[in-house]
């Protein structure tokens, strides 16, 4: 045990003689008082109030020249732009609400399969779990639901672009009644194509002045940017790099939000990580500065699968087992360390709450998650059949997913 102790000790001399030939400079950096206190801001959406008012008309418009009595908006746009959130709106909004007898919601994604998509909305529109295996049994049970029913479904993130598939996954809906609605969200025109039929709601990206709100909005929270008039020119600057996506502009106001320096935000402003462009640069930036326990606790996230709804309490417990709450904890009781973790990558928005429903649930941002997949290099990952790469420490296997597929 000794010598063991002697030959870390021994390393650990060599590491800070080092330190000091290469002139590294320990840096403590300050956290500003603003991060714990309200570190959940009401998120509030910009500059979309004409998209929205367009498209609310044409949901609450029961005039159809369709046979089979529903209509599709098709809300198309990149990645990070808004589509979800401006969907989101439109189907909490009060009137919409009224307007229709039911209510569904459908998170499609790239993995398209009839089935699954299916199953999740026989489930939402009964509102309890099916364990029929059978595409027909579902596609009768959808049909003798939606009979004579006002019904507003939305299908976010819609990739497939096989006609085909399309057809076949909406044909249950012809059974609802007159001014039916479906909203897809897709950043494919091709899919905007097959499915829309009122003309295709295509998101302008949106401008500096607008990223800077949402910045500023998640920098200096609900008090405003009037107390740090100096980090207003550079912020308005770090903004322009956001290129109109509020995605970016979001990320990099929770970053900021922890750092009052202002030769810090300088810092980021003038970073080379601009030039990047595997994933958003804004997300690899707020990643690279979150300190090395939070770092783990995100990238651990890709455990689990795209567009999982995350349970605080049930992921605290699990960063727990791993240990890496080990070295932050000090005082404080691990649970409440994880609570702060889960808090600090909350203010940063690396995980959001899910507003869709009402629950306190969670989920990543699908850019987000592919950031955390690849920072995680897949030592953290999620078992979907395919081979288990040889650098994976964590895996996770959810049953649900599987028998689905
Ligand atoms: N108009 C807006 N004002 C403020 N924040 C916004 C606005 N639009 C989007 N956001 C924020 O930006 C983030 C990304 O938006 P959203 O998820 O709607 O993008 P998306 O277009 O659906 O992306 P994807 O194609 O990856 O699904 C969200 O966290 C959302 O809160
Ligand atoms: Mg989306």
């Amino acid at each position: 045990m000794n010598s063991k102790l002697e030959a870390i000790s021994t390393r650990l001399e060599h590491f800070v003689k080092h330190k000091d030939i290469l002139g590294l400079q320990s840096v403590s950096r300050r956290v500003s008082s603003r991060t714990v206190k309200d570190s959940l801001v009401e998120s509030v959406v910009v500059a979309r109030e004409d998209d929205k008012e367009k498209l609310q008309r044409m949901l609450l418009s029961d005039e159809d020249g369709k046979k089979n009595h529903m209509e599709v908006l098709t809300i198309l746009g990149m990645g990070g732009l808004g589509k979800t959130t401006l969907a989101q709106c439109l189907y909490n909004d009060n009137a919409v609400q009224k307007h229709f007898d039911l209510t569904i919601w459908a998170w499609v994604s790239d993995d398209f399969d009839v089935f699954r998509v299916t199953k999740t909305i026989v489930e939402s529109v009964t509102s309890k779990k099916s364990d029929s295996t059978n595409l027909d049994a579902l596609r009768v049970e959808l049909k003798n639901n939606l009979r004579d029913k006002k019904f507003l479904l939305v299908l976010d993130d819609l990739w497939n672009e096989k006609y085909n598939d399309w057809n076949h996954l909406i044909a249950p809906f012809t059974s609802g009644k007159k001014g039916s609605k479906i909203i897809v969200t897709t950043r494919q025109h091709r899919v905007a194509q097959i499915t829309h039929t009122f003309p295709i709601c295509e998101l302008n990206r949106l401008t500096d002045e607008n990223c800077w709100c949402i910045l500023a909005k998640h920098a200096f929270g609900n008090e405003g940017f009037i107390k740090y008039p100096m980090l207003e020119e550079i912020g308005r600057k770090i903004a322009r790099k956001c290129d109109g996506l509020p995605l970016a502009a979001k990320t990099l106001g929770g970053l900021l939000r922890s750092i009052v320096d202002v030769e810090e935000w300088n810092r980021i402003l003038k970073s080379n990580l601009w030039a990047h462009n595997d994933v958003t640069p804004a997300l690899r930036i707020s990643y690279l500065h979150l300190p090395a326990h939070l770092k783990r606790c995100f990238a651990y996230c890709s455990i689990f699968p795209k567009q999982h709804l995350l349970d605080r309490k049930e992921l605290i417990l699990l960063w727990m087992a791993e240990g890496f709450l080990q070295q932050i904890h000090g005082e404080k009781s691990l649970e409440s360390a994880g609570d702060e973790c889960f808090n600090e990558l909350l203010s940063r928005s690396l995980i959001e709450k899910d507003k869709a429903i009402t629950e306190e649930k969670f989920r990543m941002h699908d850019l987000t998650y592919d950031l955390a997949r690849l920072v995680s290099g897949k030592s953290s990952y999620n078992f979907d059949g395919d081979e288990i790469p040889r650098t994976t420490r964590h895996l996770a296997f959810l049953k649900e997913y599987l028998c689905m597929s």
